[in-house]
């Protein structure tokens, strides 16, 4: 099969598309032929080696020392069904499907086998195999951590920073979704975008600095990085939420239960449930 194949760890010219060995099926795999696969920000991040603060070691222990161990990238695809394993009952040949290789990558490829694990869901009727496929990375990172991790309820004000990106985009319509109030951040050209995803106020954060609020927010959601829960913690209100999608080591620790005046740090890596993915869907 053609794959996009990445040598080594560095720039976009790191990849090549080259042959690469058919994927061997196991008894609980699905094979699919991909219609449509992302590339996203963690392609990015590890094709690059770019690490927040504090995780570079331990990414390269996970991800491979000198080049990546998996060098076919590709976090999520969208396509059809062509071979399955005798224990697969989720999904049949000729299937359309989104899936998930999430951490184990592999979605870059002619041919994706997706593992007894990876989340399967059908695609949203009426979208094509990019748009579906797209919804994927950045819908189950802001799902997480809008509905489960930080836990917007109806009413409440939430601020995502980040919010023309694949997580904050997704980010944006979950929480007004769960009822709440949302205030975006992003450049000039995507202020349209942000207010055309139900968001009330968006601050250009070019022209305006985004932590010079203070009290006003029940939720931040950062999608952005380069920020700590220090930077965000005078823009909440008592009781408030702060969830780092990108956290340092620092956050990462002081997530664990820590409260500084009422407000929290929350921080943590979006799981892979395929009933997270079959709720995307459902909401798209
Ligand atoms: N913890 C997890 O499980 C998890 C899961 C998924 C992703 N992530 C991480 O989350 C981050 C976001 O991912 P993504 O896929 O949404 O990335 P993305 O699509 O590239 O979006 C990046 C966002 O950041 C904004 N931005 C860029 N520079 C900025 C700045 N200087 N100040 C304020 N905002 C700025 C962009 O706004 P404009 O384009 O309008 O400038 C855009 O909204 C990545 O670092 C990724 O590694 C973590």
């Amino acid at each position: 099969m053609k794959a996009a194949i990445a040598t080594r760890y560095g720039g976009p010219d790191s990849v090549i598309v080259g042959d690469a060995p058919d994927p061997i099926l196991g008894p609980g795999d699905l094979i699919v032929r991909s219609l449509a696969a992302t590339v996203d920000s963690a392609d990015a991040r590890i094709r690059a080696m770019r690490m927040p603060p504090g995780f570079g070691v331990a990414a390269r222990l996970a991800f491979g020392i000198t080049k990546p161990r998996q060098p076919i990238l590709g976090t999520a695809v969208c396509g059809e069904v062509v071979r399955v394993g005798p224990r697969v009952t989720r999904a049949g040949i000729g299937d359309r499907v989104v899936a998930i290789t999430g951490m184990r990558f592999g979605a870059h490829a002619e041919l994706v086998r997706v593992l007894p694990h990876q989340p399967v869901a059908s695609p949203p009727s009426g979208w094509n195999a990019a748009e579906a496929a797209s919804l994927v990375f950045g819908g189950m990172t802001a799902l997480y951590y809008v509905r489960d991790l930080a836990g917007v309820r109806a009413g409440e004000r939430v601020l995502v920073h980040g919010a023309s990106g694949a997580v904050g985009t997704a980010a944006v319509q979950i929480a007004r979704h769960l009822g709440a109030e949302v205030d975006g951040v992003c450049s000039g050209p995507n202020v349209d975008l942000v207010r055309s995803l139900g968001a009330t106020r968006v601050i250009d954060y070019t022209h305006q600095d985004p932590t010079g609020d203070h009290d006003r927010y029940d939720v931040v959601i950062d999608a952005v990085g380069g920020r700590t829960f220090s930077h965000w913690r005078g823009t909440l209100r008592p009781g408030g939420r702060c969830a780092l999608v990108v956290a340092g080591w620092g956050d990462f620790l002081a997530a664990v239960g820590t409260k500084y005046a009422e407000r929290r740090v929350l921080a943590g890596v979006a799981p892979e449930r395929e009933e997270n993915l079959r709720e995307l869907m459902r909401l798209a």
